[in-house]
């Protein structure tokens, strides 16, 4: 049974996945202790946290990759149940430019944490934020957990391989740690308060912080990133789901480790919808929901950008009792909300 008392410690707390879980977790009465550097978040994540829990939550400015600082960290938290690992780095383009940044920043942070969590010496659920893009263009779609991990396309991609590796390894040789890796699709949309959402610095590289932003008139236009691919359009496929959809999994798969529902101590779960979305699609969607025509055009390719992926989603679905809800109308029209308010 979950002690709802339970203390749990958000690392990337502000981001913009860790804040929609840091909402869920604490609304099913987990204690939240936020650890963040404020390197690609910002502090007045915290007042729109506040605004809808109607509370602060413990907040530590911690950079993950100072040891020393990890330890003391956990061992002031000693009475932790759990882990959920968000803190890491996630342009790929930056991490084809600075690898070393990313190895550094992603790797080291994980092995930190880990270290200080074995040193603890008790029972700690431990969740990590991967990707899907560890199976790079799958054979089969939709793509289940059976996929094959592919050669990653970048050193962020690689990293995300790497952590995958770290945490077998680790929760084999621990008596201890029981971990969960995430593998999520792609995470679009924001809380239905608009307190929180997703704030890309600069340019945005994802599709629908550029098309929102486009709508918004901040940006002139789209360009569409080919539209000769084998698909029903021409144009690429993803599996966009709903970011507080995505934030509930990392409730169920908590709650299932802590309800000691898994046969093996490491497991990792796709989370999407299911559903494949061409950027046409996604487009039709926007100006559904805006009522607005946004301006697009077809460009050519992006390099190393993969022609479909979408999830098979039904091992989570069973193990970890969770379904994704929302459609990707409601999860646009979430995120045009959000561009609306940040953008006044
Ligand atoms: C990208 C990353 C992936 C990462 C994921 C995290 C690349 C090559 N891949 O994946 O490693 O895990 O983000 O969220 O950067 N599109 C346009 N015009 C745009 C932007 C995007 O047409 O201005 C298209 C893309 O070609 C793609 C789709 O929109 O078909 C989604 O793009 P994006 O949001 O960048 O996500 P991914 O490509 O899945």
């Amino acid at each position: 049974m979950i002690n709802h008392s339970s203390k749990i410690i958000i690392t990337g707390g502000l981001g913009y996945i860790g804040s929609h879980t840091v909402v869920e977790l604490q609304s099913k009465g987990f204690e939240i202790v936020i650890v963040d550097d404020l390197s690609n978040s910002s502090i007045e994540v915290l007042d729109g946290l506040k605004n809808i829990i109607g509370k602060n939550i413990a907040f530590e400015n911690i950079d993950l990759k100072k040891p020393d600082l990890v330890i003391d960290l956990f061992k002031r938290h000693s009475d932790l149940t759990g882990v959920v690992h968000f803190a890491a780095s996630k342009a790929v383009g930056e991490s084809v430019t600075n690898p070393l940044d990313y190895y550094e920043n992603n790797i080291y942070s994980l092995v930190n944490v880990l270290k200080a969590l074995k040193k603890l010496n008790k029972s700690i659920n431990f969740i990590f934020s991967s990707s899907c893009t560890v199976y790079g263009q799958a054979k089969i779609l939709p793509i289940t957990e059976k996929e094959s991990i592919k050669k990653a396309e970048s050193p962020y991609g690689n990293t995300k391989q790497i952590c995958e590796e770290i945490i077998t390894d680790t929760v084999s040789s621990s008596k201890n740690l029981k971990a969960i890796s995430l593998r999520y699709f792609n995470p679009i949309g924001a809380h239905e308060s608009s307190e929180i959402g997703e704030l890309p610095l600069g340019i945005p590289q994802n599709l629908v912080p550029f098309i929102t932003q486009t709508g918004a008139g901040i940006r002139s236009e789209l360009i569409v990133f080919g539209d000769d691919y084998p698909t029903i359009d021409g144009t690429c496929i993803r599996d966009y789901i709903h970011v507080v959809d995505l934030a509930k999994a990392h409730t169920a798969a908590l709650i299932s480790m802590i309800n000691s529902t898994h046969s093996k101590n490491y497991e990792y779960y796709n989370i999407g919808t299911g559903k494949g979305t061409s950027v046409l699609e996604a487009i039709t969607s926007f100006e559904k929901v805006s009522k607005t025509k946004l301006k697009y055009k077809i460009g050519s390719r992006r390099v190393g950008d993969i022609i479909s992926a979408f999830a098979d989603t039904s091992k989570a679905n069973k193990q970890l009792n969770w379904t994704a809800e929302f459609s990707l109308d409601q999860a646009m029209a979430s995120a045009w909300k959000w561009q609306k308010k940040i953008s006044k």
